[in-house]
């Protein structure tokens, strides 16, 4: 143990592997030093924690950031001010950007972009494309890569693999876990007429339950054909967690908290096309679905989707509209709110975005609160209740679909390798993130 450690934090209620209990931690360096009751320990900073609960630092692995070429909705330093601000320490960023993450030459990009802007620690999904099949072994590995992405369906940007026989070839090729946004592009298209002018009620009629349900089972069975891992992303139907529940050799699942939290019809309702979302935001059969997933296991993390677009953007008349809503910042007071409900328990949070992640991305030092492993700690005030609004908001879009919404259960501080970058509210320090290091990748 070193004589003196550089930060003490006392007396919070730790929760991690070990369960839950009132412990002290210490930090030397960017790293977990001695976890205990360490009464006598020098440090050169303390924090009084008593009262909080410590948990390991939130990965959010799945967030769209925008830079380059989106950046008037969103930038890697805005996008990793909201991460942090709402107590997530490390985020897997999306490949629909411009141009496209599909090359090492975009990938490298992002990382010099990332380095001295990002507060929070990234990696970066690659974009996998017809173009670039004989390309992935090399994508995966390279620096902060979190693997290979794939749209199945077209969403927001040009990537899209919608024929059988691509999809074949890209999940022969990975070895690394793959993430799909799984909705059949063939019926989407056919089913555009059902969409409705000025009134996206009708968005979760175009892209129906069906329409997910046929791309998770053609993902799932070319995983199982060919032997591979395959993540599907926002799962959003009862149907879908039916079959998953039985597929889980191969494939793992992603939730969101807004297919956990927002219902149809009243979501678009009360937020029009602020709720509009790909895949779509279902009624109240699908989310008890979803919940029932999430409680008896089958959900192996939650993931935010932030998908930040302007308001302008968003108040078009739909169909012209754009998809997606803000969730990085508001992912752990919401679902710390669920957790006070009593809708699920903080280990099973702990699980879902700390284990879960370094379970399913197999990620170097972090994803638990253990000596030796980075010192990322998310620091939360379970009793605290707070009112989410647009003015807390430090996306570049400034908004919520959560606005006015009161939770109970808050985050209060953030730690990324040791370095305090949120506390009360108040970002700290300068942006010091780097790329997380992967088990079958890059290695930090
Ligand atoms: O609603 C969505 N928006 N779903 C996606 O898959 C993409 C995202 C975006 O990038 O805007």
């Amino acid at each position: 143990m070193a004589d003196t450690f550089d930060l003490v934090i006392r007396g919070a209620t730790v929760v991690n592997h070990d369960g839950e209990g009132i412990r002290d931690i210490a930090i030397a360096g960017e790293r977990i030093a001695a976890i205990g009751n360490l009464g006598p320990a020098k440090a050169v900073a303390e924090i009084d924690a008593a009262g909080l609960h410590i948990l390991p630092g939130v990965i959010d692995t799945q967030v769209h950031f925008r830079e380059p070429g989106l950046d008037h909705k969103e930038d890697l330093e805005t996008g990793s001010r909201a991460a942090v601000a709402g107590g997530v320490t490390a985020v897997f960023e999306m490949p629909n950007t411009k141009p496209l993450t599909t090359t090492a030459d975009t990938l490298a990009d992002k990382v010099r972009r990332a380095r001295n802007r990002m507060f929070c620690d990234f990696g970066f999904f690659v974009g996998g494309t017809r173009e670039n099949v004989s390309e992935i072994p090399m994508l995966e590995k390279l620096e902060a890569s979190a693997g290979i992405k794939v749209f199945m369906g077209s969403s927001t940007g040009d990537l899209l693999v919608d024929e059988e026989a691509a999809l074949d070839r890209i999940i022969a090729k990975i070895s690394r876990r793959a993430s799909f946004h799984a909705e059949d592009e063939a019926r989407l298209k056919a089913r555009m007429p059902l969409r409705r002018k000025g009134d996206p009620s009708s968005h979760p009629e175009w892209r129906d339950p069906e329409a997910a349900l046929i791309a998770t089972k053609r993902l799932v069975g070319l995983a199982e054909k060919h032997g591979k891992r395959v993540h599907v992303l926002h799962i959003s139907t009862a149907d879908e967690m039916d079959y998953l529940r039985d597929h889980k050799s191969y494939a793992t699942v992603e939730v969101t908290p807004h297919h956990l939290t927002l219902e149809a019809p009243d979501c678009y309702e009360r937020l029009g096309a602020y709720a509009q979302m790909n895949p779509p935001v279902r009624d109240a059969r699908h989310r008890t679905a979803i919940w029932a997933a999430l409680q008896s296991g089958v959900v192996d993390v939650l993931g935010s989707d932030h998908a930040p677009h302007t308001r302008e953007e968003k108040d078009h008349a739909y169909p012209d509209t754009h998809s997606g809503m803000t969730g990085v910042q508001t992912l752990v007071p919401i679902m710390l709110d669920h957790v006070n409900a009593g809708r699920l328990s903080l280990q099973r949070f702990v699980d879902l975005t700390s284990h879960g992640p370094q379970r399913l991305f197999g990620i170097r030092n972090k994803g638990r609160i253990a000596v030796g492993y980075d010192a990322d700690l998310t620091i939360v005030d379970m009793k605290r209740t707070a009112t989410i609004s647009n003015a807390w908001i430090e996306s570049r879009c400034a908004w919520t679909p959560y606005d006015g919404v009161k939770v109970t259960g808050w985050p209060v501080g953030t730690f990324v390798r040791g370095r305090k970058v949120m506390w009360e509210g108040e970002i700290a320090g300068s942006a010091r993130g780097e790329p997380v290091g992967f088990l079958e990748g890059f290695v930090r």
